[in-house]
């Protein structure tokens, strides 16, 4: 059972279509919350719609390209006008790593990757920031990190260099917009059973007995719905004195 924390709140899921973000939508509709899924992958995410629709839960679906100001922008737009504000935001979407070593990276992708993992981030909190204050002040912003801002591994040099700016930038946002009430957290997930994962272990050959053991003191990979919840508690009232702080979900791979 979820208990209702999100109970008349507005809630914006960007990366919903798939993986962590589907589970982040689907569970915060579970805590009452109005969802607005947002992805660029229009298909997988009105199923998401869909799935929360029928298990009670009140969403809509949003295309976005997140590296796009005006679109992002638009996004928010759309949470106020279909839902009336915006409380809560979990900026999740980001892409797949890159998979060479520094000396070899590829700089078209480390500019896709840059845009909207580091960037598209960064816009997302500039417009959500924007309608938090305008609403005069109030609200919660989660973005998701990863271990990989904290603790690299090889053959990342763009994906870890952009979830270390992740880190920063929460943390920025967090001391800026604290005086309005608004708060700014981060979640630092581990590996993580979603299509992204199953695409890295795909690339490097592995399979989940041989590596899950190293990345987990617990033996397994994470289910996306353990990382919701961090986000839920920390976009709730619940977390109310918490701002500035980046929570693994991890199981204590970084603690090793
Ligand atoms: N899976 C893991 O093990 C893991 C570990 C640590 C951190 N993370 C982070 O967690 C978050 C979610 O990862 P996931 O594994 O669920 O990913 P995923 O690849 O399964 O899903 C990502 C979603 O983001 C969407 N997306 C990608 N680019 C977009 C854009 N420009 N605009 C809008 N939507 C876009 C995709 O369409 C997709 O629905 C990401 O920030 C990722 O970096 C994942």
């Amino acid at each position: 059972m979820t208990f209702p924390v999100l109970e008349g709140k507005v809630a914006i899921v960007t990366g919903a279509a798939m993986g962590m973000g589907a589970a982040t939508a689907e569970l915060f509709a579970e805590a009452g919350a109005r969802v607005l899924a947002a992805d660029m992958n229009e298909e997988r995410g009105r199923d998401v719609v869909r799935r929360i629709e029928a298990a009670g839960g009140t969403a809509a679906f949003h295309g976005v390209d997140i590296s796009d100001s005006a679109q992002v922008e638009g996004m928010v737009r759309t949470a106020v006008d279909t839902f009336g504000r915006l409380d809560t935001a979990v900026n999740n979407a980001a892409l797949t790593p890159d998979d060479r070593l520094t000396a070899e990276f590829d700089e078209d992708y480390w500019d896709r990757l840059m845009s909207v993992d580091l960037k598209g981030t960064a816009l997302c909190l500039k417009h959500e920031l924007r309608q938090l204050v305008a609403q005069g002040g109030g609200g919660s912003i989660v973005n998701i990190s990863s271990v990989s801002g904290f603790r690299p591994q090889p053959a990342n040099p763009a994906y870890v260099a952009a979830k270390h700016g992740v880190n920063g930038l929460t943390k920025t946002a967090a001391l800026e917009y604290g005086p309005q009430q608004i708060r700014v957290n981060a979640v630092a997930p581990g590996a993580i059973d979603t299509p992204m994962l199953r695409g890295a272990l795909e690339q490097f050959g592995f399979t989940e007995e041989e590596y899950a053991p190293q990345l987990s003191l617990l033996g397994r990979f994470g289910q996306p719905r353990e990382v919701a919840q961090a986000s839920l508690w920390l976009a709730s009232d619940q977390s109310s004195y918490v701002t500035g702080s980046v929570i693994h979900v991890d199981a204590g791979y970084t603690s090793r």
